[in-house]
């Protein structure tokens, strides 16, 4: 049984998911990028393409490259492949109870606050992530996370409700930042 078959598994058996339970197998399992090239090929920095243009919207359609590993009833796992300076746009996942990202490669990652009241948002957190971190996700996360590196960023997302939800990871609120203030955006997949 290879290590997504063990993932895979081991949710599926899990009465009481959460976000560390998922935290302390993934680091036992210990996924390098090697193990998802069925599903996005070989990421190594020879294959990265270079892209000098400021991100935008229509650079995360080309850039971010999503593969649905598994989908069930309660929860999806896919993989992000990044190519080199793209950044998601802020959002949040609306049917997501529980969750993970585990990233392979240097990844920037940022949480935000949003005041409904005038929309406006409230940096968090902004951190450098290393290799191989985990971040855990739960229902009231708006974040946006990228990569400013120059090679190709993978990312392990596994996003779960307690009932089941069709197509959990394509339900999103997403938005841009202008003047401080939160813009929706049209709602397309985010990850
Ligand atoms: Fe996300």
């Amino acid at each position: 049984m290879d290590k997504m078959q063990q993932l895979i598994k081991f949710i599926n058996h899990s009465h009481d998911i959460s976000p560390s339970k998922l935290s302390s197998f993934l680091y036992r399992l210990n996924f390098s990028r090697s193990d998802f090239s069925n599903w996005i090929g070989d990421v190594t920095s020879k294959n990265a393409s270079s892209n000098p243009n400021p991100p935008d919207e229509k650079m995360e359609q080309t850039n971010i490259q999503k593969t649905i590993v598994h989908q069930a009833p309660y929860y999806e796992v896919l993989l992000v492949r990044w190519n080199q300076q793209t950044f998601s746009s802020i959002h949040f996942h609306e049917q997501v109870e529980w969750g993970i990202i585990q990233v392979f490669g240097e990844a920037s990652y940022a949480t935000f606050l949003l005041n409904e009241t005038d929309m406006r948002a409230d940096c968090l957190t902004q951190t450098m992530l290393e290799d191989k971190s985990l971040v855990e996700i739960n229902p009231d996360t708006m974040h946006q996370l990228g990569n400013h590196a120059n090679e190709p960023l993978v990312t392990l997302h596994i996003y779960g409700n307690h009932s089941p939800v069709e197509n959990i990871s394509q339900s999103v609120g997403r938005f841009k930042l202008e003047k401080e203030k939160l813009v929706p955006i049209s709602d397309k997949d985010a990850f």
